[in-house]
C-alpha cells in the first residue's frame, strides 16, 4: 500500500519545486545513533545560548551607555568658562570659516542629532557648556560617554589640537590629527560658544512666540522637576 508521503517524495524535481520550494525529498533524515543526534541537539542548544549571552551582554552595555548619556543630558550646562582665561582672544567670524572648512563635513550646527543620520559626528549647535558625550541620540565611543569634562572654550581649545590625547578611541578625525594653529583653535572655540548661546536664546524665543511666554515658563519649571526625577531614576537603576 502506498502512502501519500512516499509518493510525493519520489516526484522528480520540476522547474517549480527547484525555485526554492522545499519538497519532502529535500528534508534529510539525520544519520547516526540516537545518542549522536541528542549530542548534536545539545551542542546546537549550547551554541544558541552562548550567542544569546553575547547579544544580551552587548545590549546591556549599550543600555548602560545610553543611560549615562541621558543622565548627562539632564544635567545643567555651564553658564561660563571656569578656570584660567584663554591664552588668546578668538574671532567669531573667522571661527565660523574655520569651522565650515574643517568640521562641517561631519558636524551639523543643529541642537542635537535627534532623527538625523546625515552627519557622521554629533551636532554641535548647543555644544558649549554641555558635558562631553551627552547627546543621547548619538552613539559615542566609550571615552566620551565616561568623560566628566564640560565643553568650555578652554577645553575646546585644547581638544582641537589633538582629540586623541583626551579621547584615545575618538572618531573625531580632524585633518592632520588636529588644528596646530592656536589662532584657529581660539577662533573656533569662540565661534562655538557664541553660536551655542545664540541658538539657545533663539530656540527659547521661538518657543515663547509659538506657545506664549507664560506657558514656556511653566513648561521650563515642570521640565526641571521632571529632569530631577528622571535623573534620580536612572541613577538608582545604575546603582542596582
Ligand atoms: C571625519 C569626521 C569629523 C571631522 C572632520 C570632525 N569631527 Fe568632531 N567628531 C566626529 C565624531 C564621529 C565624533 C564623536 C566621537 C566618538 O564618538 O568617537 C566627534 C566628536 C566631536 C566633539 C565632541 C562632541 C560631544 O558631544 O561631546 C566635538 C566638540 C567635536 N567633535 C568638534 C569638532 C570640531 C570643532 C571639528 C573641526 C575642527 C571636528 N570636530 C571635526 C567626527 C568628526
Amino acid at each position: 500500500m502506498e502512502n501519500n508521503n512516499s509518493k510525493e517524495a519520489n516526484i522528480p524535481p520540476t522547474s517549480e519545486n527547484q525555485k526554492g520550494k522545499v519538497t519532502p525529498a529535500d528534508i534529510k533524515t539525520p544519520t547516526g545513533s540516537r545518542q549522536d543526534i541528542l549530542n548534536e541537539f545539545t551542542r546546537l542548544a549550547q551554541e544558541i545560548e552562548a550567542t544569546q549571552q553575547i547579544g544580551r551582554k552587548k545590549f546591556n552595555e549599550f543600555i548602560k551607555k545610553k543611560d549615562i548619556q541621558a543622565t548627562k543630558a539632564l544635567e545643567p550646562s555651564l553658564e561660563s568658562d571656569i578656570g584660567p582665561e584663554m591664552p588668546i582672544d578668538g574671532d567669531y567670524v573667522n571661527g565660523s570659516r574655520v569651522f565650515m572648512r574643517n568640521c562641517a563635513s561631519c558636524h551639523s550646527l543643529e541642537a542635537s542629532n535627534q532623527g538625523r543620520n546625515a552627519v557622521m559626528g554629533p551636532a554641535l549647535g548647543l555644544i558649549y557648556g554641555k558635558k562631553a558625550g551627552s547627546d543621547k541620540y548619538f552613539n559615542y565611543s566609550d571615552s566620551y560617554v565616561h568623560s566628566q569634562k564640560y565643553w568650555t572654550e578652554r577645553f575646546l581649545f585644547k581638544y582641537l589640537q589633538n582629540p586623541k590625547a583626551e579621547f584615545p578611541d575618538t572618531k573625531c578625525l580632524i585633518k592632520g590629527g588636529g588644528l596646530s594653529e592656536e589662532g584657529e583653535r581660539a577662533d573656533i572655540a569662540k565661534f562655538l560658544r557664541l553660536f551655542s548661546k545664540n541658538l539657545r536664546i533663539n530656540l527659547e524665543n521661538k518657543a515663547k512666540k509659538n506657545f506664549g511666554k507664560d506657558y514656556i515658563q511653566a513648561y521650563n519649571q515642570a521640565q526641571v522637576k521632571a529632569n530631577e526625577s528622571q535623573y534620580r531614576n536612572i541613577r538608582e537603576r545604575n546603582n542596582n
